[in-house]
């Protein structure tokens, strides 16, 4: 049953896949995201589990879900309708694609918000405004944004078209381009920012901060450090929600899934790296709190561009790649539901991609107003943009990928997953054999179910 090609079109070669891949995990989630959630977690011991996570739970289930989605060739609700199908099990196994696609929808809504940032702070970077910039002043200049609903929202809005744009013409598209060249330069200048970060002085205490794990930062709060560093994992390589299931299915049967998995966490986890060692020195130079929250990267990078010569060209290049990455990352996050609108109720893939856009557009000014207009409105404590993050990535897509484990585990035969993973049945294969059956699932249910306070590790 197996089909060879998918009707939405297909990666023209192996480095297409990778590239489009990687452009999906590497985004907000590795620049803006990793370095907050670790510095609210006290650094070093975060790190450690967040790696940790990457390799036991993150790699065999970013397999499985490629494999799936190779096998299946279609949207992921389509997709686990047929594979329930050809194995014989409930077709309620779809509710996995459906739950990707709230994901999705989720995400994306606050997502495109934090992109609307970036490209604010392109033309601030541009515009010299961080020139010779204290940390108050940094602090200041970003309050003013976040305050500002009328020019979030036009940011958000222009990120939703640009978003549109995209995913209405395929994904396999002008961007697969794009991807090739912006990814190395990001690349570069995160090199460049590391480099600086060298002589502020405050490198040793960054590296320490990162890498020298203090259990100790926990206090009290182990069971929710780890839930966050496993969720940041699921988030940062897009996993859980059916991105890399659809991505998958436009994947040539020759290429091995193992190795382009590998290539991709790698690559993510070293930007993650990266991005923290750029930050932290800065952070720890100029006195400001490593759990600031989510406002950290916009309020210490601008510091150091308005210290460096040629900090206007280094920041506004820097924000630029940075709103590239965050772009491929996006269409991905659109990509499942707008193919499920084509394949079921036979759009256009052009309305179909309106359509999606346009309703995560909605949603996206519900959480662009809850950091002003709206920052009364509390559920669980917290603001709708807080809440869709946290929700996503603690809760949504770590039961995603319990259910990707279970599936590709226990209820795929296990000819099947030898036939798609075509890597014999050697020891790569027997390691990700127990991975996917016992230790991811069981893993990801029990930090779960010891978040939510049903027992205390
Ligand atoms: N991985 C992306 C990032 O790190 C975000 C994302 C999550 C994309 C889930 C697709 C699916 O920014």
């Amino acid at each position: 049953m197996t089909a060879t090609t998918s009707i939405h079109g297909m990666w023209s070669t192996r480095l297409a896949f990778i590239l489009a891949a990687s452009g999906s995990a590497v985004g907000l989630g590795n620049i803006w995201r990793f370095p907050y959630t670790a510095g609210e977690y006290g650094g070093g011991a975060f790190v450690l589990v967040y790696v940790l996570c990457v390799a036991l739970i993150g790699l065999p289930i970013m397999m499985a879900e490629i494999m799936l989605g190779r096998r299946g060739r279609r949207s992921p609700i389509n997709t686990m309708r047929e594979l329930a199908r050809a194995e014989g099990r409930s077709p309620a196994w779809q509710l996995l694609g459906w739950l990707g696609i709230l994901s999705g929808f989720l995400i994306l809504s606050f997502y495109s918000v934090i992109a609307g940032w970036t490209m604010a702070y392109v033309f601030r970077a541009a515009s010299g405004m961080f020139t010779g910039i204290d940390a108050t002043a940094s602090e200041d200049l970003f309050a003013a944004l976040v305050g500002d609903a009328e020019r979030l929202l036009a940011w958000h809005t222009i990120f939703m078209v640009l978003v549109v744009l995209v995913v209405a013409r395929g994904v396999a598209g002008g961007l697969e381009k794009a991807v090739r060249v912006l990814m190395p330069a990001l690349l570069v200048l995160l090199i460049v920012m590391v480099g600086y970060g060298m002589q502020t002085g405050s490198f040793d205490a960054a590296v320490a901060y990162l890498f020298a794990p203090d259990f100790g930062e926990f206090r009290g709060k182990a069971g929710e450090a780890i839930l966050n560093a496993m969720g940041q994992a699921f988030f940062s390589l897009s996993l859980g929600m059916g991105a890399i299931m659809i991505y998958g299915s436009y994947l040539k049967r020759d290429s091995s899934i193992a190795q382009n998995t590998m290539l991709v966490a790698g690559l993510d986890t070293l930007v993650a790296i990266l991005a923290g060692l750029a930050i932290f020195p800065i952070v720890f130079a100029n006195g400001l709190a490593p759990d600031s929250g989510p406002g950290l990267i916009f309020q210490t990078l601008p510091i150091a561009f308005g210290e460096m010569t040629a900090g206007a060209l280094f920041g506004m290049l820097f924000f630029v790649l940075l709103l590239f990455a965050a772009w491929t990352s996006a269409i991905s996050l659109l990509e499942p539901l707008v193919a499920w609108l084509v394949e079921n109720l036979n759009l256009s893939r052009v309305r179909a991609s309106i359509l999606g856009g346009l309703s995560v557009w909605l949603l996206g000014i519900a959480c662009l107003l809850s950091l002003n207009l709206w920052s009364d409105v509390k559920i669980f404590d917290k603001g709708f943009l807080d809440l869709f993050d946290y929700l996503t990535a603690n809760i949504l897509l770590p039961l995603g990928g319990i259910l990707i484990a279970v599936f590709a585990g226990w209820l795929l035969s296990r000819s099947s997953s030898v036939d798609e993973l075509q890597m014999g049945e050697g020891l790569g294969f027997r390691i990700w054999w127990i991975l996917i059956r016992y230790l991811a699932p069981i893993a990801v249910g029990v930090v779960m179910l010891n978040a939510v306070g049903l027992f205390e590790l």
